[in-house]
C-alpha cells in the first residue's frame, strides 16, 4: 500500500515538473553569445551597436527601452513588426528606419559588422 502510494506521488511529482519544464521551455529565449567568444567582427558590431541603437534598445533582454528589446533578434521566426529577423530586412530596417525608428547611418562595414553582432544575441 505504502510503496503504491508513493509511486504515484511520484509519478504525479514527475508530471508537474515536466509540465513545468515544457511550459518554461516555450517561454524563454536561446542565451546570447557570451562576450569571450565574440569574433572580431562581432566585437566591432557590439561597439556600433552602442554608439548607434544601445539609446534605444537592449541587446541581450526583450525588456523594451524606445524600442523592443532585442534578445535572440536572428533567432525567433518574426520580429515585432511580424516580418522574420532576414539581414535584408534587418539592413532595411536600420537603414532607412521604420515608424517610430529613425533611419541610422551606418558605413557598410558598420552594417556588416552590426549584422555579425545582431546575430549573437
Ligand atoms: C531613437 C530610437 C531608436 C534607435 C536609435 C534605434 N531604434 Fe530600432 N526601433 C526603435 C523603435 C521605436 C522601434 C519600433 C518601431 C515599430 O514600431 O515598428 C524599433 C524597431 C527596431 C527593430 C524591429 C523591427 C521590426 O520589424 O519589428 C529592430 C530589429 C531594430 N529596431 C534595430 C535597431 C538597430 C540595429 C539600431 C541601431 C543601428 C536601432 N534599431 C536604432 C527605436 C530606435
Amino acid at each position: 500500500m505504502r510503496t503504491r502510494s508513493l509511486a504515484i506521488s511520484l509519478a504525479i511529482q514527475a508530471l508537474g515538473l515536466a509540465a513545468t519544464l515544457a511550459l518554461a521551455g516555450c517561454r524563454s529565449l536561446p542565451p546570447s553569445k557570451p562576450e569571450a567568444l565574440w569574433t572580431i567582427e562581432e566585437a566591432r558590431g557590439a561597439q556600433v551597436f552602442q554608439q548607434k541603437c544601445a539609446r534605444c534598445h537592449h541587446p541581450t533582454t526583450t525588456r523594451p527601452l524606445n524600442g523592443p528589446g532585442l534578445q535572440a533578434l536572428t533567432k525567433v521566426k518574426s520580429m515585432p513588426s511580424g516580418a522574420p529577423p532576414t539581414d535584408e530586412r534587418l539592413t532595411r530596417v536600420i537603414l532607412r528606419g521604420r515608424l517610430n525608428m529613425p533611419a541610422i547611418q551606418l558605413t557598410d562595414d558598420q552594417l556588416s559588422d552590426l549584422l555579425a553582432y545582431l546575430h549573437t544575441l
